[in-house]
């Protein structure tokens, strides 16, 4: 197939690039490079993908440039492009989720329904739409309540996804995301914060009491469920968990088995911080054949693995 896939220098697209590469698709790769963290970290994830024939990469903003010519021909579109972060998502920094997660959703959209003649558009949509459920687990059917900004945008483009598939037949399928680990995370999230600290001997900052629960999902189950909702016929919603829901204080001490003494510094909990996450992932299991097989001690030592090369040390 014909893909293209946003925010492909991103941890997760990139991944799910050289993993349509792979499959023996054909992937023009968008993003526009955001100085949310390095642009040398974003470079290194495009690594292997710049020397793959079937690859190329276009360097453009969503939410501004003329998209016609970046659909022509293209039967899938993952959108992974976003602006990511819960904390940073209050104040002025606003403005940029807007523009990043429900501007750029938009005209991708329209674009698409306009122009495109798309088989399938997968939207990276996040557990953070559901906020501080009461649910738990948590069911596609649950009261969506954010407890964000971020979540308030990931779900506006999610709407947004629903709107143009209801009244357009656009055929949108919407992965909500929970918590995704492995090598290339994001610099900004807890299992990167926590084993940077670790391996460089600092203590590791906890906010709250770290009894807190999330369910982690490891990259190549979130890439695998892009794949099954290219090749299946559902459209709508689903979560997508990793079924290894922990506390991040039992997260701790894995990881301290994993990569050393694990020094914890307590701080206040964070606004728009949720308490617990969970997926039901019967409708993903069901419709997609979705079923994650990654276990947490092996996906976190992937992550302690690349992270110590990333930092140059030897184990
Ligand atoms: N990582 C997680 O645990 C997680 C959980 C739930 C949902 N998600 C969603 O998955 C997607 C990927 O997340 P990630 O962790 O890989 O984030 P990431 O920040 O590593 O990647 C996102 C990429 O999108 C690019 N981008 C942002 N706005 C753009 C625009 N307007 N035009 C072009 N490119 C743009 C950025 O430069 C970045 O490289 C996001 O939509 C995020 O909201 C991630």
């Amino acid at each position: 197939m014909r893909c293209l896939v946003t925010g492909v220098a991103g941890f997760i697209g990139s991944h799910l690039a050289e993993r349509l590469i792979e499959l023996g698709h054909e992937v023009l790769g968008v993003d526009r490079f955001t100085d949310y963290y390095a642009r040398e970290l974003k470079e290194g994830n495009l690594g292997r993908l710049r020397g793959e024939p079937q690859f190329s990469l276009a360097t453009v903003d969503l939410a501004t440039a003329d998209l016609r010519p970046l659909l022509a021909g293209r039967e899938v579109v993952f959108h992974q492009a976003a602006q990511a972060g819960v904390r940073p998502s209050w104040g002025q920094s606003f403005e940029g989720y807007l523009h990043d997660n429900v501007l750029a959703t938009q005209r991708l959209l329209e674009a698409a329904r306009t122009y495109g003649r798309l088989r399938k558009l997968v939207y990276a949509s996040s557990s953070s739409v559901y906020g501080n459920a009461e649910d738990v687990p948590m069911h596609e059917s649950s009261r969506t309540a954010p407890y964000s900004p971020y979540g308030v945008t990931k779900l506006a483009a999610e709407q947004l996804c629903e709107l143009y598939r209801r009244n357009f037949g656009l055929p949108t399928i919407s992965l909500r995301y929970f918590t995704v680990y492995g090598p290339r995370q994001r610099p900004d999230m807890a299992f990167h914060r926590f084993i940077s600290a670790v391996l460089k001997g600092e203590p590791v900052r906890v906010h709250g009491d770290g009894e807190q629960t999330r369910d982690f999902t490891y990259v190549s189950d979130a890439v695998q469920a892009n794949v099954d909702a290219m090749e299946g016929a559902a459209v709508g919603v689903f979560n997508i968990g990793g079924g290894s829901r922990v506390s991040l204080n039992d997260a701790l001490r894995l990881l301290g088995e994993l990569a050393g003494p694990v020094r914890v510094e307590r701080g206040e909990p964070q606004a728009g911080d949720v308490r617990h996450t969970l997926a039901n992932t019967a409708a993903a299991r069901a419709a997609l054949r979705y079923a994650p097989r990654m276990p947490l001690r092996e996906g976190l030592a992937a992550q302690v693995a690349w992270q110590t090369r990333m930092l140059g040390l030897s184990r």
